[in-house]
Parts: C-alpha cells; sequence; structure tokens
C-alpha cells in the first residue's frame, strides 16, 4: 500500500510541478499513472521512492514514511526507474548479484529467482556479459529483474514496457496481474493506454503537476458521459 498525502514539490524556479497531490494505492491492485510528458510522472515516482525529497506532505509505504524512515520503506518497494542504463560496467550476474547483497536475500533464494525470472525473460544466456553490451529492452529486463529479487510488496515502475519485446511485455504484464492477485501492489507509470485500459484495476491521470482523474476505466467514462477509448478520453480531459 502506497499513501500520497498532500504532496508538493517545486524546482529551482518555484513552479509548483507537484502541486498537493493525493493519492493512495491499495493492496491487491494495479494502478495505472498516466499523464502528457512533463506532467510530474517521474518527479512523483521519484518522491516516493526517496531519491527527491518532497516540500510538503508525506508518503507511507506499507505504512512507512519514506521521509522520516527511508531504509525501512525502502525494503517495502521494488523500482525499475525511467532509464535502465545503470551499472553498465557490470555483468548482468553481478548487478543481480550485488542487488541480492543489498537487500539481503540469501544465496540459495537468490539463486532460485535469478534462474527463473532471467529465464522467463530469455535472458539467461546473457547474464555473464557486460551490460553495457546490452540492447535497451535487455537493460530494462535486467533492471525489472533486480527490482524483483527481494520480492517486495509494492513494485514501483516507471514506464516499464518501454524497450521491451511484445513477448517480454506480456510475461511483466502477468507477472503485475499475479503479484496483485496475491494481494501487493502495483503502481506503474505508461504512455501505452491500451495496456492501463486492460490491465489496470484504477489509473490517475495527472497534468501540469495537478491530478485531475482517479477511478476505473469504467467510472472515466461515466464522468465524461461517453463510451469512448481511453486514448480519446485521456486526450479530452489533458486539453
Ligand atoms: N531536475 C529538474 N530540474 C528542473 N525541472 C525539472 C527537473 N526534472 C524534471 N523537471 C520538470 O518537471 C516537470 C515534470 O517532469 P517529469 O516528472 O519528468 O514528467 P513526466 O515523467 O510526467 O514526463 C517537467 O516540466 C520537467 O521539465
Ligand atoms: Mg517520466
Amino acid at each position: 500500500m502506497i499513501e500520497i498525502s498532500n504532496v508538493s514539490k517545486s524546482y529551482e524556479n518555484n513552479k509548483k510541478i507537484i502541486d498537493n497531490l493525493n493519492l493512495k494505492i491499495n493492496d491487491g491492485e494495479i494502478f495505472g499513472f498516466l499523464g502528457p510528458n512533463g506532467a510530474g510522472k517521474t518527479t512523483t515516482i521519484k518522491m516516493i521512492t526517496g531519491i527527491l525529497k518532497m516540500e510538503e506532505g508525506d508518503i507511507l509505504i506499507d505504512g512507512i514514511s519514506i521521509k522520516d524512515n527511508p531504509v525501512e520503506a525502502k525494503k517495502k518497494f521494488g523500482f525499475v526507474p525511467d532509464s535502465p542504463d545503470i551499472f553498465l560496467k557490470l555483468k548482468g550476474i553481478e548487478y543481480l548479484n550485488f542487488l541480492s547483497d543489498i537487500y539481503k536475500v540469501s544465496i540459495n533464494n537468490r539463486k532460485e529467482i535469478i534462474e527463473n525470472l532471467s529465464k522467463k525473460f530469455e535472458i539467461y544466456d546473457n547474464l555473464n556479459d557486460k551490460i553495457q553490451n546490452y540492447s535497451h529492452g535487455m537493460r530494462q529486463k535486467i533492471v525489472i529483474i533486480g527490482a524483483l529479487l527481494h520480492n517486495p510488496k509494492n513494485w514501483i515502475l516507471d514506464e516499464p514496457m518501454t524497450g521491451l519485446d511484445p513477448k517480454s511485455s506480456h510475461i511483466l504484464k502477468e507477472l503485475m496481474k499475479s503479484h496483485t492477485q496475491n494481494g501487493n501492489s502495483v503502481f506503474f507509470s505508461t504512455h501505452v493506454l491500451e495496456v492501463a485500459e486492460k490491465i489496470c484495476d484504477r489509473i490517475g491521470i495527472i497534468n501540469k503537476g495537478k491530478l485531475i482523474f482517479v477511478g476505473t476505466y469504467e467510472e472515466i467514462k461515466k464522468q465524461l458521459k461517453e463510451d469512448a477509448s481511453l486514448e480519446d478520453l485521456f486526450l479530452q480531459i489533458t486539453e
């Protein structure tokens, strides 16, 4: 569960990038975070994950404040950033072992999880190559696997489908579904509205730092009194 309460943020020029954001992601739900480029999705995700400081408000992950108790809060989620270009000098397996060490995943557990996920994402045979030699999609996969090693209850993913081939994207969606069916939560940003329409239990739409809609796809249709695709509704309300 992720609870965002009265969160605001501005960068140097004092313009509010996030304006009094309130949002709750419940256990058992896939929540899609939508909005045009520059709307504030990544800024929000960076505040949830403790990378950026918020100016006002607080964010609780399973009841633990990322502001007051960042180390404990960080144990509660797995995070996939918007760019997978990290630790390029490491081999895939070194990166996964490094993260397993940080999250104190036992040798036996990590072996099983790494083998299982890397075979699923068809990257098992590349684990001994350096990440700098990976394609964008392969980097994305290794970062996703790294985020799931410690079996976090909450998944926080910033545009996770970007660069993934259709099969991997399908696998990730299936993993997201089974994760939430087991009572956990997934919070992810995306531009792929068809994906949001299909798999999200609820969506939130942010525009210019303000949350302009939260609810189910059915609710947004009702609110706009239109039976249109999510794409059409999105274009209409972010106009
Ligand atoms: N480090 C930064 N310094 C100043 N402005 C920033 C910085 N990072 C992002 N912004 C601005 O904040 C706004 C929101 O950006 P971002 O959260 O990355 O949007 P999104 O992920 O929805 O595309 C944009 O106007 C962007 O230009
Ligand atoms: Mg972004």
